[in-house]
């Protein structure tokens, strides 16, 4: 329950500041709960009641959710000693308004691509829980080619060199592109897709996140850009993905590989 006076619910939601919120109020354009009212300094709870400014409705938001197109050189973490973290790539203005941002997930420092993040723990839990089938999807650079027995070997369920069994993966080549490889992946082991290739004796030379759930990283972010998502479409994080499209749309982020 969040208890807040209804100008400042207002002006933290909107660009009208709390002297035109007054006079929104005066001209009676302002509903709490389909009633107008006629003072500002009434106190409203932001988790429940529905405000109307002016014929729209304005949600409160308590969280938020950050799309960044990460670069290698940093890590995923809120705190680090020596390396740059994903969260020097967010400006102040934003930190400032919402704390408690963090990556929900973790790519490695050399990695590059979509990284989440955002104050919900909730959500970032049921990303990142096996349990809940959160598919991730990436493109990796091979240092061989791709071999089609692969695909067998992950979906079965690879051990890994340190004799740590891994979840059954799918896994594809790109035709043209022999030393390309596409993986999708329910868990999130320490270094798992560089150590599922080493295991069938393979390198990986560069990996990029495209997707996470249903949700595609942004085409059009260049490397070490981010985006503050709408919430709506934070929903299709957990909705399910077909493999073969995600793959078909992996090719869109090919310009990024190094
Ligand atoms: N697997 C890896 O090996 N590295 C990553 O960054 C992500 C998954």
């Amino acid at each position: 329950m969040e208890i807040i006076r209804l100008d400042r619910f207002i002006a933290n939601q909107t660009e009208y500041s709390r002297k035109e919120v007054k006079m929104l109020v005066k001209k009676g354009l302002v509903k709490v709960n389909g009633v107008v009212v006629s003072s500002t300094d009434i106190k409203i709870d932001a988790d429940k009641d529905d405000v109307n400014v002016n014929g729209e409705s304005i949600c409160y938001k308590k969280y938020i959710y950050i799309m960044l197109n990460k670069p290698a050189g940093y890590v995923c973490s809120t705190k680090d000693g020596e390396s740059p973290t994903v969260l020097e790539l967010i400006p102040d203005e934003i930190k400032n308004v919402h704390k408690g941002i963090f990556p929900a997930g973790r790519l490695d420092k050399d990695s590059e691509g979509f990284v989440f993040l955002t104050n919900d723990g909730e959500l970032s839990h049921r990303i990142l829980s096996p349990k809940k089938h959160i598919p991730k999807y990436y493109i990796v650079k091979l240092n061989k080619p791709f071999e089609k027995s692969y695909v067998q070997q992950f979906a079965e369920g690879l051990v890994l060199k340190s004799g740590e069994q891994c979840l059954s993966a799918r896994v594809d080549g790109y035709e043209n592109d022999n030393n390309y490889a596409f993986i999708e992946l329910y868990e999130g082991k320490y270094h798992q897709i560089k150590r599922m290739f080493a295991s069938v004796e393979n390198h990986v030379e560069y990996l990029y996140r495209t997707q996470l759930g249903g949700l595609m990283m942004n085409e059009k972010l260049g490397i070490g850009e981010h985006l503050i998502m709408l919430h709506k479409d934070v929903e299709n994080l957990e909705k399910s993905c077909d493999f073969l499209t995600a793959k078909e749309n992996s090719r869109n982020f090919f310009r990024h590989i190094k």
